[in-house]
Parts: structure tokens; sequence; C-alpha cells
């Protein structure tokens, strides 16, 4: 089972020890700017009996949503923990009246990139050497304009 609810400060030590994972995690800093800012959405998705597995963060700013980073603990992967935090942060971004989603991936993110075209976002500019020399980043869109958040989750089955 996954339950995802919104963090917050109580879950910054839980966060960090996720981040350890990566080659490349944010700051102490950061999460508690994602946690504390205005705007902002911050999910984590727990497992049964409730250890954080995974970690999203959002934010609107005017009409514009941005996923600025979603990760889940490599023993929970491909169990549908990144979809059911990304559906719940489109939803988040639709009822707030945001027009699109933005974000920005490492382009040779396969993982990642093959997540977010199954709900419908698109490439839409290239960043040469954005992550470092010879690593672009994609930026990928989803409108949402219209979009009805009851339906957000199935565009990966209508599409593909
Ligand atoms: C990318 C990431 C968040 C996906 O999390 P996840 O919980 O494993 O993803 P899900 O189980 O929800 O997968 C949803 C879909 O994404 C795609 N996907 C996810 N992992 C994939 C992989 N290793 N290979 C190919 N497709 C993948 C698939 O379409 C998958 O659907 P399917 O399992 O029905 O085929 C996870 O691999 C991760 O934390 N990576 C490191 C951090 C990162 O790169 N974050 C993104 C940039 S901030």
């Amino acid at each position: 089972m996954i339950v995802v609810e919104s963090a917050s400060l109580d879950d910054l030590a839980d966060i960090l020890d996720l981040e350890a994972h990566f080659d490349t995690p944010w700051s102490e800093d950061s999460w508690r700017e994602e946690l504390t800012g205005g705007g902002r959405l911050t999910l984590v998705a727990r497992d049964c009996p409730g250890g954080v597995a995974g970690v999203a963060a959002f934010q609107l700013v005017d009409e514009v949503a941005d996923l600025h980073r979603i990760v889940v603990a490599p023993g929970h992967r491909r169990l549908g923990f990144a979809r059911v935090m990304l559906v719940s942060g489109l939803q988040w971004a639709i009822g707030c009246g945001a027009r699109r989603m933005m974000l920005e991936v490492d382009s040779a993110n396969d993982p990642a990139v093959r997540l977010y075209r199954g709900y419908g976002f698109t490439p839409v500019a290239t960043r040469r050497d954005y992550y470092g020399t010879g690593v672009d980043a994609l930026v990928m869109e989803r409108r949402l304009e219209g979009v009805d958040a009851d339906s957000v989750g199935m565009w990966d089955l209508e599409e593909n």
C-alpha cells in the first residue's frame, strides 16, 4: 500500500536519509526551503507501515507549476511510488489553477524521462551542459488547462 501525504519539517530527517542514496543529494537548507517556502507542495510517499520511501517537491509561481525533485528509495522502485506522487502533484497544481507544469531532467535519465512522458510531459527545450559539461537538461512541459484533476492520472493509459 502506498500512502502519500503532505510533508512537514517533522519529515526532514527521513527525507535527508533518503537523499543520502543519491550522488547529488540536496542539502538540508534546500529541503528546509521546500518544506517551508511559499507556494510549495512537498509530498512524502510511505509504504505500510510507514517509512518514507519517496519524496517529491513542487512549486507554483503564478500559473506555472514546477516539479523540483522526485526521488524514490532504490528498494522501492518500479512499485508506483513516483506515479502516485506525480499524479498528486498534478492534481494539486490543477486545483491551484496552474496552466502547465514544467520540469528539468537530465536527458540521459531514462527512468525519469519515461515516467514524465507517461504523464503527458513533452520536451520543449534542451539546456546544454546544464548539469555539467556534456550533461544536458531536457525541459519538459505538461499543459494543464482544461484538464480534469480526476483524469490527470489516466494519461498514460489513454496514450500508450
Ligand atoms: C525516476 C524515479 C523517481 C522513478 O520512481 P519509481 O517509483 O521507480 O517509478 P514508478 O514505479 O512510479 O514508475 C512509473 C513509470 O515510470 C517509468 N519508469 C520508472 N522507472 C523506470 C526504469 N528504471 N526504466 C524504465 N522506465 C521506468 C515506467 O514507465 C514506469 O511505469 P511501469 O513500471 O508501469 O513500466 C526513480 O527511479 C528515482 O528515484 N530515480 C533517482 C532520482 C531521479 O532521477 N529523479 C528524477 C529527477 S529529480
